[in-house]
């Protein structure tokens, strides 16, 4: 387990933006089209309804111009661009190439695709290209997963959507917001959650079920040893939003209670790479969707899981709008 370096460069999260088609899809409509009801879908998921639309560069080009215009950032002083996805709108070149032109970037730009873990693996490469330099790292989560949806499949349909979060991380003269950290993958469980190139989600939904609840508890454990905290100091935890069911069960086990734990997935379903995101800026907005409010100095635990099957996690110190270096 990695810890780091009491001397490393350290990173802020300085501007943050959210993207969500405008297309409401609601578990009515879902029932229309499927042998399935809106009673079953909140019972058994906790969603309600999710955005369908947009490709994962448009998204990501609204979330992150969102981000820099808060962190008071010009395109030309990004240093780098990280996108985090597992729906690339081409297989070549990466969609972050495509995102760095529109949103007139002179960077470095590259794809990370670590499934739903994703943003969290993006946010400690983030930190670890500050440690190396960089003053300014763009990182965006975003995710199309309608468009490898079978919507006639009534186990993946219910489940997946579409969304994007961004985050500006400017190096930092104060203490660093990222105290702790742990990446994870098992690609031993690939066949549980897969999509062939060109095709559909296939899903064992009861065995991810099973590891993601098991997975998420190894990883955010991991992470609150290496930063040298417990349970009881995180203010709120922002679990990846996929099923309400495995976030209580998951909370349950760590000991953090639903009142700490931050969910938008009753309104967004599981959009993969921009889940943690979505939930995490929700709350530093002040909760409309979560309820939950992020104050400066909050300890906050974010922890993922997904095909790979990866999962990852961080303890982040809030210190949104912080100092820069
Ligand atoms: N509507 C109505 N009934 C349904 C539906 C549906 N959409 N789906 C299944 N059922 C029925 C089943 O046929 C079964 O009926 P039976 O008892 O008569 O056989 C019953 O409901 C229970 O089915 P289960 O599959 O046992 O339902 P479960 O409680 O496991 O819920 C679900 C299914 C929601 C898919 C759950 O297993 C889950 O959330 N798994 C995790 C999936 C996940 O998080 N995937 C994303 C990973 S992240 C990434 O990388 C994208």
């Amino acid at each position: 387990m990695p810890t780091i370096p009491a001397h490393a460069i350290g990173g802020v999260i300085t501007g943050w933006g959210t993207a969500l088609p405008s297309k409401i899809v609601t578990n009515d409509d879902l029932s229309k089209t499927m042998e399935t009801s809106d009673e079953w879908i909140r019972e058994r998921t906790g969603i309600h309804r999710r955005h369908i639309g947009g490709s994962t560069a448009e998204l990501s080009v609204e979330s992150g111009r969102i981000a820099m215009a808060m962190a008071g950032v010009s395109p030309d002083q990004i240093d780098a661009l990280v996108l985090s996805t597992t729906t690339p709108d081409r297989q070549v070149p990466a969609t972050s190439a495509t995102v760095q032109n529109l949103l007139g970037l002179k960077c470095g730009a590259f794809d990370i695709n670590a499934a739903c873990s994703g943003f969290v693996y993006g946010l400690v490469v983030a930190h670890g290209l500050i440690a190396m330099g960089s003053k300014k790292v763009l990182l965006i989560g975003t995710d199309t997963l309608s468009r490898i949806t079978d919507w006639t499949d009534r186990n993946t349909a219910i489940l997946f959507a579409d969304g994007s979060g961004a985050a500006v991380i400017e190096a930092t003269t104060g203490p660093t917001q990222l105290l702790g950290w742990d990446l994870d993958a098992d690609g031993s469980a690939e066949e549980l959650l897969y999509a062939e190139i060109g095709g559909n989600i296939h899903m064992d939904g009861k065995e991810v079920f099973r590891r993601a609840v098991r997975i998420m508890v190894d990883s955010a454990q991991k992470s609150m040893q290496i930063a040298g905290v417990t349970a009881k100091d995180i203010a709120l935890i922002v679990p990846h939003q996929a099923n309400t069911r495995i976030i209580s069960a998951a909370c349950d086990r760590l000991g953090i209670p639903m009142e700490r734990t931050s969910t938008v997935l009753h309104e967004t379903g599981n959009t993969s790479s921009a889940s943690i995101p979505l939930a995490l800026f929700d709350a530093a907005d002040g909760g409309p969707m979560s309820g939950r409010t992020l104050h400066e100095g909050d300890l906050v635990l974010v922890v993922g899981f997904g095909a790979g099957m990866t999962a990852a996690s961080a303890v982040l110190r809030w210190n949104g709008k912080g100092l820069r270096a």
